[in-house]
């Protein structure tokens, strides 16, 4: 009997300093901020993500229901992150011939070829520069052509975490690719070598006097030091058209407060609408004065409701020849820190319909090949963003997915101050879960791996640069096995979106020479169309077993 207990106390014990060991392990790794923040608790996700296929046979939902994101496109932005080979096997489980707005690509029998190596295009970064320069139209004297046409889209210091923003702007310089700041200001974090575009909110957050006006004196000292290339006045965010922005009081720390020049621990709200200007003469003299006291080029930022107001803005640029560099378009479908249902679910049109109401805009007063057009709204997919670049899209934002990037796993408590991950919290303890120099990392590799997918649509398409992608090779399926030409859908004009053959050449021009055609095998697998393939660093999506996940390997 005494032999009994004392071999169970010695069991408890050894089970106990197992338990405390996993433990200890899970405080201590950096890979994971979910097992660094819930230590043992952490591993029950891994276990349950890795069962989860066989779990969905049976109960709750399939693999394309989740919103904003599906488990799929989740799936498809963490493999991407961890610079996976991204394959999904068995083929789609998307029902394609009920299915409602399928976005389609019409392929060619004889794709283009892959880049080489090294060069513009190829691997292992896939370089793939905008087709158009920014501020170039305007004579701006720093005006440029961004070194990608996937760029980190605005999301505030405050909303996000130091160590988020620290994690993407690493990344951003990694990928080679620009940072937007948001509204927010500009912080430490911004500072680790990724280039900005600073944006200016309704706040004015880095950028107002003592008595909350806009001040030309502070932006240019807030931004004299930084890599700050363009500037973006934000009107309106898809999210929360017509409203302020809201960091809830949790959020609002010293360090923020001091930044923003507000009182911390207080909800901190900022205006619908700019005091700097009201109405559209007066924004775009607005946008002059800024680019000609920064020599930057200068955007505006916006949802689309009223098209009175592109009407006006597109008249009024052409009047005078001055006005906005680049027009970025943000959908109804865009994320927030914090925002109310009606407005996220009921104001503004959804990016496609925006967009495609008012590219044609400027296309009949003249300046669609004037002016960058940047879209944004759960685009940081590839075929969402070859669409968007079919609609007449230059380059496009991701956001919410660059978040998922660096570890959000889609919890949606970014309003309440207590994020799971690290990524949209003030909580020193639940930042101490995300590495931002190893999260870096897996951001530059989803930036790299979504233009390396859309390379590779491009090519299927038979064009080697995704601009060069000919609208009518893209459909939209819709239920009853109705399929429309994305012309026949917007109702774009036979030469939309418009592109001179100048440009077309120097759009040619953005992609290194192919290399020699490879017979098959690892140096193939560009030409295959697999992003990643035959680099031997590179594993597959998915291959690590049961047993790894729970130890959360990986
Ligand atoms: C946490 C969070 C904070 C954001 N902050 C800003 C902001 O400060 N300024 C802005 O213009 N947009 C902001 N956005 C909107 C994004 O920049 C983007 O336009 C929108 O989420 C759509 O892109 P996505 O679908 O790739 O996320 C924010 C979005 C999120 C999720
Ligand atoms: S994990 Fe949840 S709370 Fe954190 S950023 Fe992602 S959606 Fe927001």
């Amino acid at each position: 009997m005494a032999t009994d207990r004392s071999l169970l106390r010695r069991a408890g014990a050894a089970a106990g300093a197992a338990v405390g060991g996993v433990a200890a392990y899970d405080l201590l790794q950096r890979q994971h901020a979910i097992l660094r923040n819930f230590p043992l608790l952490g591993h029950l996700r891994f276990l349950l993500e890795s069962f989860g296929p066989e779990l969905r046979q049976y109960i709750v939902t399939s693999n394309d229901e989740e919103r904003p994101f599906s488990r799929d496109q989740r799936r498809w932005v963490y493999a991407s992150a961890k610079r996976q080979v991204n394959t999904f096997g068995f083929g789609t489980d998307n029902d394609l011939e009920n299915a409602d707005g399928l976005v389609v690509l019409r392929h060619t029998p004889f794709p283009a070829a892959a880049a080489a190596e090294g060069t513009p295009g190829g691997r292992p970064d896939y370089p793939l520069a905008a087709g158009k320069v920014l501020g170039a139209a305007h004579g701006r004297r720093h005006a440029f052509r961004p070194a990608s046409i996937v760029n980190v889209s605005g999301m505030s210091y405050g909303s996000l975490s130091r160590v988020a923003v620290e994690a993407l702007n690493r990344g951003a310089e990694e990928a080679g690719c620009l940072q937007n700041t948001g509204e927010g200001g500009l912080a430490p974090a911004h500072r680790h070598g990724g280039e900005l575009v600073y944006q200016i909110g309704t706040g004015y957050f880095g950028c107002r006097d003592e008595a909350g006006s806009f001040s030309l004196e502070r932006l240019k000292a807030t931004i004299s030091d930084v890599p700050v290339r363009a500037l973006e006045v934000k009107l309106s965010q898809g999210a929360k058209p017509g409203l302020g922005g809201l960091l809830p009081a949790p959020k609002v720390t010293e360090e923020i407060a001091r930044i923003r020049g507000v009182p911390a621990h207080r909800d901190c709200a900022s205006p619908a609408g700019h005091s700097a200007f009201s109405n559209v003469e007066e924004l775009v003299e607005f946008v002059e004065r800024l680019a000609a006291a920064t020599g930057l080029p200068v955007g505006i930022k916006s949802a689309v409701g009223d098209l009175g107001f592109w009407q006006g803005l597109a008249d009024r640029m052409a009047a005078t020849g001055g006005g906005p560099d680049f027009v970025t378009i943000d959908g109804g479908e865009g994320g927030t820190g914090a925002a109310p249902l009606s407005f996220s679910d009921h104001v503004a049109l959804p990016f496609k319909l925006g967009f495609a109401a008012v590219y044609p805009i400027f296309a009949r007063a003249g300046l669609a090949e004037d002016v960058v057009f940047i879209g944004a709204g759960r685009l940081g997919f590839p075929d969402e963003a070859i669409f968007a670049l079919a609609l007449g899209c230059d380059m496009v934002n991701v956001g919410r997915e660059a978040m998922l990037s660096i570890g959000c796993i889609q919890a949606m408590r970014c309003h309440t101050g207590r994020c799971p991950t690290g990524v949209a919290t003030q909580s020193p303890w639940l930042m101490r879960g995300l590495d931002p120099t190893l999260k870096s990392a897996r951001a530059a590799s989803y930036l790299v791996s979504l233009r390396g997918e859309m390379l590779a649509l491009g090519r299927a398409c038979g064009v080697r640069h995704p601009a060069l992608i000919d609208p009518d090779r893209v459909e939209m399926v819709n239920a009853g096995f109705r399929s429309l030409p994305l012309r026949d859908v917007f109702g774009y004009e036979p030469d939309w979106p418009l592109m001179s053959p100048a440009r077309r050449a120097e759009i040619e021009g953005l992609v290194g020479p192919p290399a020699p055609r490879p017979g098959p095998g690892p140096g193939a697998g560009e030409h295959a169309g697999f992003p990643h393939v035959g680099d031997p660093d590179a594993e597959h999506m998915d291959v690590r077993s049961a047993r790894d996940r729970l130890t959360g390997a990986g």
